[in-house]
């Protein structure tokens, strides 16, 4: 039975700021950020948009670029680590924007940045099991990456969501079964407790700490593909795509891979391998985390996306490893292959449009925004800036009775 990825849609909040201006804000060299750590952008959340219009957002387009109506809906899963509430998960506002039927099986996952992936294999497997009953599920991962002023984390901040239609009747694009790899530790590398609007990190372990996880996943992944197929993941899979909590991580990840399905070549030949690789196997999946930074449980998927739009047809009947990290820690290497279909997807779609309709802001307007002074003021900016924003139908209005309102906007 095949069960997979049908059609898949992108949110982008529409404002952005720019590397050079917070390096040259922090007195930091610029190049720490472009060079250092690969960013140019990164997206800023207006406060008319939160982790639950993103969500809608993208998943009416994942919705229309697939051709679902709301009742096709059977399963609404949302992965978020940025939940609005302790309890009401952000699935269940969702599903009353979206108007998806009750007859309807609809939560919430979190597990940092490795939710989005757990989401997307329950649909999977709901699909496979055949208790969908003909029903199509939607995967939606939705979070803002936020740091705080002034901290080591700021220039890797972002924010965004990516929704999937996930079904049994697709060619587009579907996960080779039994060919993945799991890893979980019990470690601090990232965290945000109760009560914390921002996370605790511990920058440099939790690098450690993915890059552990993808050494394990690599042999693993390795072993059971050696017993499927006989082949070798070097020569199986096409393209690899990383978690990019910031863009040079792709990197540290591509050369760690390397290292470990290659031991019997030096620093220097696999710095070669993969400086032959980046024009075509690397480079073109980081657009995401170049423009917008990171997006938490959608990053990896961001990068999907970013090679759908860089290599288009190319991409038929090619096979694509998927590394997905999520601190705390979980980890999951997976390939994905790509199918017929694919030329009706990249008609629709328009990653590219949203990083190039956004408006830059200042430094000012970012600490107004961030630092939470100014929100009545930019509150009102956005209903007039979203009204001309073909890719927002759904507004946050603030807070009444401790609940939260949202409204469907303008004509689109
Ligand atoms: P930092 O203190 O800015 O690090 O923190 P740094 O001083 O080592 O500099 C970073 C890089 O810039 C280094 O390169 C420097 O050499 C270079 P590297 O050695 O790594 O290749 N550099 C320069 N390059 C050019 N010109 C210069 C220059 N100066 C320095 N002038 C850190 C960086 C990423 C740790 C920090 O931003 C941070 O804490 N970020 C948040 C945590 C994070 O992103 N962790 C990644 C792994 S964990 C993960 O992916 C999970 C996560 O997504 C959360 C979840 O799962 O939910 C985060």
């Amino acid at each position: 039975m095949k069960a997979g990825i049908s059609s898949i849609g992108i949110y982008i909040p529409p404002l952005y700021l720019s590397h050079d201006d917070l390096a040259d804000a922090r007195d930091i060299p610029r190049d720490k950020y472009k060079i250092g750590l690969g960013n140019i952008n990164m997206a800023i959340v207006p406060p008319w948009d939160d982790p639950v219009t993103m969500a809608a957002n993208a998943a009416k387009m994942a919705m229309e670029a697939a051709g679902v109506e709301k009742d096709e809906i059977g399963l609404l899963i949302v992965s978020t680590e940025t939940g609005v509430d302790q309890s009401k998960p952000v699935s269940s506002f969702v599903h009353g924007l979206l108007g998806i039927g009750r007859r309807s099986r609809v939560y919430e996952i979190k597990h940092a940045c490795y939710g989005g992936t757990v989401a997307i294999m329950n649909a999977v497997n709901w699909v496979r099991s055949q208790h969908h009953r003909g029903k199509k599920a939607l995967v939606i991962t939705t979070d803002i990456a936020k740091y705080g002023l002034n901290t080591a984390g700021e220039p890797t901040q972002g924010a965004g969501a990516v929704a999937f239609i996930i079904s049994d009747e697709t060619e587009f694009m579907h996960f080779l079964p039994s060919m993945n790899a799991f890893y979980s530790n019990d470690v601090h590398d990232f965290w945000r407790p109760n009560g914390y609007a921002t996370p605790m990190v511990d920058g440099k372990y939790s690098i450690q700490c993915y890059l552990d996880a993808l050494e394990f996943c690599s042999h693993d992944l390795q072993d059971n593909l050696m017993q499927e197929t006989g082949k070798h993941l070097l020569d199986f899979v096409d393209y690899f795509i990383y978690h990019l909590p910031f863009t040079k991580m792709a990197k540290k990840a591509h050369t760690k891979m390397l290292a470990t399905l290659r031991p019997e070549l030096n620093e220097e030949q696999i710095a070669a391998i993969y400086e032959a690789d980046y024009a075509d196997k690397i480079q073109p999946a980081l657009t995401g985390s170049q423009q917008v930074g990171n997006i938490y449980t959608g990053s990896v998927y961001m990068c999907l996306l970013s090679l759908l739009e860089s290599k288009q047809e190319e991409l038929e009947n090619k096979n694509i490893g998927i590394f997905s990290y999520g601190s705390g820690c979980g980890a999951e290497f997976l390939i994905s292959h790509v199918g017929r279909g694919l030329q009706q997807q990249l008609q629709k779609l328009n990653f590219r449009k949203q990083i190039d309709r956004r408006i830059k802001i200042s430094m000012d307007e970012y600490a107004a925004i961030y630092g939470d002074k100014d929100q009545a003021a930019a509150l009102q900016m956005g209903m007039e800036l979203q009204d001309a924003d073909p890719f927002s139908r759904f507004i946050f209005t603030g807070i009444k009775e401790h609940k939260r309102q949202y409204v469907k906007t303008g004509s689109h």
